[in-house]
């Protein structure tokens, strides 16, 4: 299976900490990159492409300490939206490319200008699609991964099963494939590797862990929900997304009911996001709100049960 050069070896699992909106910032990214997994987080988490800047910098400091200790962490990775609405992409690119961040996640529109600036210094893109269509769009732009967000997932998902999504998009495309979309422990990433993909893609699992910027009450509110309880509308942010039922209520709003946001504004999404909740199907298997180091420990153990089930 295809996994780029600079990621071999350095997983302790095939998996990624996905990028969450209000929700992955450096505590996270760092304790993933240490655990052997590689973590990520949206440039929008900061509020400026100075913070964003900055960001980086402690990434990059913290994570150096690490390996002074002789371990080596992961590669990370930021997430650039590159929609018309997000008015500091090209500034976020620039920093990004400055500061040669190794694996950089696009969202809503797959640029190959942006895929030749990051092949500049040797990082990678990898960019996120619903169906074979971006799939492909994606391919000829250059990109080094796809991730294909398939249905159940977390924030902007799709409605595609991945066991019809992943050879469909295997058929042409021969670099990484990561898959995404409600998996939440380690027999998951043990099944994302037979299905054909090469790396697992986990968000709403991390969203409750300690290092998490969730609030307490929406970690609370993932381990009481189930996957019935997710609501999949386009109602909220412009764009099909999942949230939970109980969130939607909890902000006045009746979910069988919604009204149309209108179109997606990522000048306006943090408003929408930070009062309403986001989680993918998986929620039902989440019990517990471990440190980073303990859940990868635990994603690990349950990895390599699986795989030694099946060769039993
Ligand atoms: C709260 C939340 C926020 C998200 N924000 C982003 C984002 O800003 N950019 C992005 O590319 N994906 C975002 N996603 C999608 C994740 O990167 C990932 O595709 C998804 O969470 C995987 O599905 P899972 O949650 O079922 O594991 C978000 C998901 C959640 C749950």
């Amino acid at each position: 299976m295809p996994l780029p050069d600079a990621f071999q070896a350095r997983l302790r699992l095939p998996a990624i900490a996905a990028p969450m909106f209000l929700v992955s910032g450096p505590d996270l990214v760092i304790e993933t990159a240490r655990a052997g997994i590689i973590g990520a987080f949206p440039a929008l988490n900061q509020r400026t492409s100075e913070g964003y800047a900055a960001w980086l910098d402690e990434i990059e400091d913290r994570l150096s300490v690490a390996s002074q200790d002789g371990s080596r962490p992961a590669p990370f990775g930021v997430n650039l939206i590159a929609h018309a609405t997000n008015p500091r992409l090209d500034q976020d690119l620039k920093i990004t490319v400055d500061r040669k961040v190794p694996l950089v996640i696009t969202s809503l529109g797959a640029v190959s200008d942006l895929v030749d600036a990051v092949h500049s210094y040797g990082g990678l893109v990898f960019h996120d699609v619903i169906n074979v269509r971006h799939a492909e769009k994606a391919a000829e732009a250059g990109v080094d991964g796809i991730i294909a967000v398939c249905a159940g997932a977390g924030g902007h998902a799709g409605t595609l099963s991945p066991f019809a999504l992943i050879p469909e998009i295997r058929r042409f495309f021969h670099k990484t494939i990561v898959l995404s979309g409600a998996i939440s422990n380690g027999a998951q990433i043990a099944a994302v590797q037979l299905m054909g993909a090469d790396l697992a893609y986990l968000g709403t699992r991390f969203i409750a862990t300690q290092e998490s910027l969730a609030p307490d009450a929406y970690k609370a509110m993932l381990m009481q929900a189930k996957a019935a309880d997710i609501v999949y509308t386009p109602s909220i942010s412009g764009v099909n997304a999942n949230f939970m039922r109980q969130s939607i209520v909890a902000a006045g709003l009746d979910p069988r009911n919604l009204v149309s946001h209108g179109k997606l504004d990522m000048g306006a999404e943090a408003k929408v996001w930070r009062d309403i909740w986001s989680a993918g199907q998986g929620v039902g298997s989440i019990e517990d709100v471990p440190s980073v180091a303990e859940l990868c420990t635990r994603l690990e153990q349950e990895y390599e049960a699986a795989r030694t089930a099946l060769a039993a």
